[in-house]
């Protein structure tokens, strides 16, 4: 397998020849979302110029071509995931709406009072909030299995827990906060043994590698967009079409029906039953375009890329005094999807931030959405993280090393490590 040619990918992300604070952009904040290259913006661009139109309700030319390429950008969702078929891919806001769905829908019937739902200490909000309230709605039990080493998820806990027959098992692929990849297939059979149903939070894991959900035997799953090169507003819940099948939505109303009287509704065959409403047609449109262009570039050299460029990181990362970093360690880049976390000893995250932004550097700090996380592993609610994706490369790793050596200037932290 050929390397990627980083140079070139940068040529297709016109943002990345801007400049912030009279320096090059560097963005290393791809965990939060992605950056779009022109095939994405033009994809939208050529959609509102050329047909813009309503889906499934024009017998008309423009929504025609609309709905053809809605639909065209289902399958290519599919196919992306190796899922059965587009019947299984419902179009929604993102992860987060993805996981809501699942816990407002299939959670009215799947959870009664005192039954239990597993979770762990690895999750962003969006896979503990709805859950809390679904078992606070239902008089249910959430539970959560620990962490081992403050890295991984601790399968034995996991097991332990799973003897307690819990009826949903969520859990994420990847932290994005420690960057671990989590044995999702192995989690997802083991939950199964145990009788539970399984969603598996995607969003960290399908802009870095190829997926593959029958092979992860999940029974949901939940991607964003914008994380993977396409448009915010568009996400996926991906859900075994035997299960979609038996499941009533909980938001209701539009074209998600086959017929509708002032007694009864019929529900719209999959995966229309869980669309109520106009969808984001360019966004589905837009993120296509993105499919196509990870497509074209491969996820194996992606993944590839990100190691390397994680490894380089981590070296470079742990040549500097006072630095720690959260998450596998140094010779396990492979257990890590390209998101670093890392404390500069005596310098809040929010300082580190700031600095790094007069240099042209973007990174986040604060909880990352996952406060649970972050609070047990850091022992404080905030962190600066560096998160990579294709278009990065070595020099900016470099770049964001000398704003380490510059926030330890500006904040005297020299010589108090
Ligand atoms: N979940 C996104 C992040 O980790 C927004 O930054």
């Amino acid at each position: 397998m050929d390397a990627l040619d980083v140079d070139s990918i940068r040529k297709d992300f016109p943002i990345l020849g801007t400049k912030v604070n009279g320096k090059p952009l560097i963005y290393l904040d791809s965990a939060a979302t992605s950056q779009k290259p022109s095939s994405v913006i033009e994809a939208v661009d050529y959609y509102y110029k050329n047909y813009n139109a309503n889906i499934h309700r024009g017998l008309y030319e423009l929504s025609i071509k609309s709905t053809e390429e809605y639909e065209r950008s289902k399958e290519l969702a599919a196919k992306f995931i190796n899922a059965e078929s587009y019947r299984e891919i419902i179009y929604c806001r993102n992860a987060t709406d993805a996981i809501n769905i699942v816990s407002l829908s299939w959670g009215e019937s799947g959870i009664s009072a005192g039954d239990r739902i597993l979770i762990t200490d690895m999750e962003h909000h969006s896979n503990i909030v709805p859950w809390l309230e679904l078992a606070k709605r239902k008089k249910a039990v959430l539970d959560h299995v620990g962490l081992e080493a403050g890295s991984y998820i601790d399968m034995e806990d996991f097991k332990r827990k799973l003897e307690s027959r819990p009826k949903m098992v969520a859990f994420t692929n990847a932290s994005n906060v420690l960057g671990t990849i989590n044995d999702a297939k192995k989690m997802a059979r083991l939950a199964h043994e145990a009788g539970a149903t399984v969603l598996v939070d995607c969003a960290q894991t399908s802009p870095h590698m190829a997926l593959d959900v029958r092979d992860m035997d999940c029974d949901f799953a939940a991607f964003s967009s914008h994380k993977m090169l396409g448009p915010s507003g568009i996400g996926i819940l991906y859900g075994k079409a035997a299960l979609l099948e038996q499941i009533t939505p909980a938001i209701v109303g539009s074209d998600m029906i086959r017929s509708v009287t002032f007694d009864s509704a019929v529900w719209n065959e999959l995966p229309w039953k869980f669309e109520s409403g106009t969808p984001n047609i360019e966004g589905a449109i837009g993120f296509g375009a993105a499919i196509e262009y990870l497509n074209k570039t491969g996820m194996q050299r992606i993944r590839q890329h990100e190691i390397d460029i994680t490894k380089y990181a981590m070296k470079r990362l742990s040549e500097v005094p006072g630095v720690s970093v959260f998450g596998p360690g140094m010779g396990e880049p492979e257990r890590r999807v390209g998101v670093i976390s890392f404390k500069i000893a005596g310098a809040h995250p929010h300082d580190v931030a700031q600095i790094f932004n007069s240099e042209g550097i973007a990174i986040r700090a604060g909880h990352h959405c996952a406060m649970p996380l972050v609070t047990q592993v850091v022992g404080e609610p905030a962190v600066s993280r560096m998160s990579f994706y294709l278009y990065n490369n070595k020099e900016e790793v470099d770049k964001a090393i000398d704003a380490i050596t510059k926030v330890k200037k500006v904040l005297r932290l020299d010589g108090k490590e």
